[in-house]
């Protein structure tokens, strides 16, 4: 018999930033490739994506229930016991290992457009931030920032692979429920599902981040 896969597990907000992060980081290397020579479409994009980040991180304390750091975010042991055990081991939210690769995926990300901030191309254009360091500082954010990039992609890389062995190995597709929001009961620890925060804490936390994006980039123009 076929099974109703119908177990809540991402909200809304998460589903909704995890698509727009996929479409902003490759608008990044769009309008970075085919923007003109002020790179404002690259700029634009990178405050978006700084943006969610800040979004992400509220929603991380605040959130529905598996979105929260504290439910994904889990000590080597436990990391280890799962994948020692095959990476088989039903979770509602993201996985042990997964838990990890999202934090880390963050974290470059957040590196990757602070850094984006204060680079420079040496020639026309620099983040706005670029005049508040020095020209070593500046140096060094514009290697991070275009070294950033390939380690982000590695980052992606395992992230979808680690999809395909899920899909292959387990029969269980992440992405489907990363889409509808919905697990099938068969790739849950029975009885659970996600407790879900309502969308207007959602929408003030997107209000807040970005009102702390434009603050902080235009305050020191003050
Ligand atoms: C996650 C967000 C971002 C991504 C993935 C990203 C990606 C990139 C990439 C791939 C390059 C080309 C590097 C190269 O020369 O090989 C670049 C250059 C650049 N980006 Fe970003 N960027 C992001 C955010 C930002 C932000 C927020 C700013 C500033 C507002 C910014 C400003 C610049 C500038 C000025 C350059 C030219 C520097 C150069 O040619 O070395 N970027 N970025
Ligand atoms: C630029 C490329 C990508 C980046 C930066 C990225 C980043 C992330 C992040 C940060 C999360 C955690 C979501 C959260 O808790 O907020 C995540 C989860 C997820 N992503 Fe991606 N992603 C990318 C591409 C993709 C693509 C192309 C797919 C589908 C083919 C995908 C499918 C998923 C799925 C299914 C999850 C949930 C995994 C789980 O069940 O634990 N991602 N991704």
């Amino acid at each position: 018999m076929k099974q109703t896969c119908d177990i809540p597990v991402w909200d809304i907000p998460t589903r909704l930033f995890h698509w727009l992060l996929v479409l902003l980081v490759a608008g990044a290397w769009l309008s970075y490739k085919f923007g003109d020579v002020t790179m404002t479409w690259h700029k634009w994009n990178g405050y978006a994506v700084l943006t969610l980040l800040l979004f992400r991180l509220l929603w991380g304390f605040v959130g529905s229930s598996t979105a929260r750091f504290g439910d994904f975010i889990k000590g080597p042991f436990t990391v280890l016991r799962y994948l020692h055990g095959g990476a088989r081991a039903p979770s509602l939210g993201h996985n042990p290992a997964g838990g990890w690769s999202v934090l880390a995926m963050l974290g470059v990300l957040i590196v990757q457009a602070g850094a984006g901030l204060f680079t420079t191309d040496d020639i026309l254009v620099s983040g706005p931030l670029n005049f508040l360091v020095s020209s070593d500082t500046v140096d060094f954010l514009s290697s991070i920032h275009r070294l950033g990039y390939y380690v982000l992609l590695g980052l992606v890389a395992l992230h979808l692979a680690a999809l395909a062995f899920h899909r292959l190995a387990h029969g269980e597709n992440l992405v489907r429920a990363m889409i509808s929001g919905n697990k099938c009961p068969a790739h849950v620890p029975p009885g659970t599902a996600a407790v879900l925060r309502p969308l207007w804490l959602a929408a003030l936390c997107l209000a807040i981040a970005a009102f702390t994006v434009w603050f902080g980039i235009s305050v020191w123009r003050w």
